[in-house]
């Protein structure tokens, strides 16, 4: 029976022969499978004489051995390969630049809102909110600008009735303030207020900060240094400020306060309309008469506000040149003020 040894040989050719594992098991399968040529060769066992039957098993059988141990050996070697290869297609290339998600951010408005209250907080002022309805009350009436008064003119108002309007200004939190808390007081007061006025730099909604300090013997010179620390932090370290005579019926003297024109420096440019200053808020010592109007004493305490257009603010830090930008809500407006 030469049959085996040719067999071994076959097989093993082939079995060398196969690129993969899957073409190995063909192989094997052709060989040692249920229909295979070595499981043939045990089928005919019967047709073999009986006594040459045992020597024939043990052939066959010794065969089957050798072949199953060299499958067994290539398909090793084959799955190693092929593990490596696998491995090597799935390698991580750490140094491949990465994909960014996209983020967002806080607007503007509420960037430069945080800030101020980050920046004010730091001198000891806390923060109050009013209703953004108020009653003629609160934001003209106890403001000494009661009815028929000319400076109501100064601001276009949105009445909802004739006792309740959208409120133009914060001002009206010092009032709400005073009245439940005695000197001394120093709060900040942001929000949103409503004035019918549009143009590139107006909006009939937008935000205002205002400030109040009340105690004893508070001047005007702190209300100056105040501001000077405010414009360095929120401008630039060479920022200064300048007061000019203004009029504001709840403030006397009335100042608006000019900051030094950040981007040229105070040299004068299109900016600042060559004037190297910018006007920033509206300030002032509170009246006697508001004081009174809300029980402090106006012999014993003083006081100063300001109140400052938080658009504005943030116009002028990132050089926006129109307020519309700031409700359009474009993305690729807003992405531009991350961090
Ligand atoms: N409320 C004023 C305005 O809106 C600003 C201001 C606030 C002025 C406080 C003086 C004191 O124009």
């Amino acid at each position: 029976m030469e049959q085996d040894i040719e067999l071994l040989q076959e097989a093993t050719a082939e079995a060398e022969q196969a690129q993969d594992s899957r073409a190995l098991y063909e192989v094997k399968m052709k060989f040692l499978g249920r229909t295979g040529k070595v499981t043939a060769l045990l089928r005919r066992m019967k047709e073999i004489a009986a006594e040459e039957r045992p020597a024939f098993g043990k052939r066959v059988n010794d065969l089957r051995e050798k072949l199953e141990e060299r499958f067994s050996s290539l398909e090793e070697k084959l799955k190693k390969r092929e593990l490596e290869k696998k491995l090597a297609g799935e390698e991580i290339d750490v140094t491949m630049p990465g994909r960014r998600g996209r983020t967002g951010a806080l607007h503007p408005v509420t960037r430069v809102k945080n800030q101020l209250i980050d920046l004010f907080s730091g001198m000891g002022f806390e923060v109050f909110e009013g209703p953004e309805i108020e009653s003629d009350y609160y934001n003209f009436t106890a403001l000494n600008t009661p009815a028929d008064h000319p400076a109501r003119d100064m601001q276009d108002t949105f009445y909802l009735s004739g006792e309740f309007l959208l409120r133009t200004q914060t001002s009206a939190g010092q009032i709400r303030v005073m009245e439940k808390k005695k000197p001394p007081i120093k709060i900040l007061s942001p929000g949103r207020v409503f004035r019918s006025d549009d143009d590139a730099t107006h909006s009939p909604m937008f935000h205002q900060m205002e400030g109040l300090v009340v105690d004893r013997g508070i001047t005007l010179c702190d209300l100056q240094g105040m501001l000077d620390e405010f414009a360095k932090k929120m401008f630039s370290e060479t920022s200064k400020t300048r007061l000019r005579p203004s009029y504001f019926p709840f403030t006397e003297p009335s100042v608006e306060v000019d900051v030094s024109c950040a981007a040229c420096g105070g040299k004068g440019c299109s900016l600042c309309k060559g004037t190297g200053w910018i006007e920033v808020l509206g300030a002032g010592m509170v009246n006697r008469r508001v004081l009174e109007n809300c029980g402090v004493d106006p012999d014993e305490f003083s006081g100063f506000a300001f109140g400052m257009g938080i658009e504005r603010i943030a116009m002028l830090k990132y050089g926006i040149n129109n307020i519309k930008l700031l409700t359009e809500n474009d993305v690729r407006f807003l992405e531009q003020f991350k961090d």
